[in-house]
């Protein structure tokens, strides 16, 4: 395992629980379709899955664009295996790497996706991991994001008072996702849509690289 730091929280929130986490994981494929309609990638383009757990919105991404370069990153060996088990006989590369230090040269991807991953860093990491997907990122690649986000309605108001009493999804609750793409340094960020959920409040977050 790359992790090196308590920091760290698997896919379920502890070790012992990740082989249970793709048939719950699944019940929310409908979002990941949402978001991978919105970042529309094409054929030939370069597409990275920031943090793949067990690849459910990787392969959605080889479906939807199957000449697309498709790889899938997680600091979590455990899940990665799971994952490439699952998708056997695809064309997906799988890379083990932590999102506050990618593994990739300047400019390498076209598209990066990422679902329900950044309530799992912490506000700095959160920050230092968006750095390196603009770092990552061509000119005018865009980073297309499906998370927690900041309530919209009353219920919604009452799932995140609950919800964000753990350190790490506060960020997202309070609405501190679009700042944080602006600081890493992209330069057209906004909330595209976004929906209710059993565990509270969903977005969809768009940024664009700059030229
Ligand atoms: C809730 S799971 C989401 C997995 C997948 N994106 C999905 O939609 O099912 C969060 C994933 O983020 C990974 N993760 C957490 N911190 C990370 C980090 N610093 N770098 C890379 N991956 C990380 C975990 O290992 C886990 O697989």
């Amino acid at each position: 395992m790359k992790q090196n730091d308590s920091h760290y929280v698997p896919a379920f929130g502890l070790h012992g629980l990740t082989p249970f986490y793709d048939p719950f994981a699944r019940l929310f494929n409908a979002l990941r379709s949402r978001l991978i309609q919105q970042a529309n990638i094409q054929s030939g383009q370069r597409a990275l899955d920031l943090g793949c757990g067990t690849g459910l919105l990787t392969r959605l991404v080889k479906q939807s664009a199957p000449e697309a370069h498709v790889t899938g990153l997680d600091g979590d060996d455990e899940v990665l295996k799971i994952a490439r088990d699952k998708s056997r006989g695809t064309d997906i590369q799988w890379d083990e790497g932590l999102a506050t230090d990618l593994p990739y040269p300047d400019q390498s991807f076209d598209v990066v996706v990422s679902s329900f991953v950044t309530h799992h860093l912490t506000g700095a990491d959160k920050v230092r991991a968006f750095k390196e997907v603009h770092r990552i990122l061509r000119p005018d690649g865009g980073f297309y994001i499906l998370d927690f986000g900041p309530p919209f309605n009353l219920l919604t108001r009452v799932q995140a008072s609950v919800m964000k009493n753990f350190e790490i999804t506060v960020d997202n609750f309070a609405g501190r996702i679009l700042p944080m793409l602006t600081e890493a340094g992209f330069g057209r960020v906004k909330e595209a849509e976004h929906v209710i959920t059993f565990f509270g409040p969903v977005s969809f977050y768009q940024a664009v690289k700059g030229a």
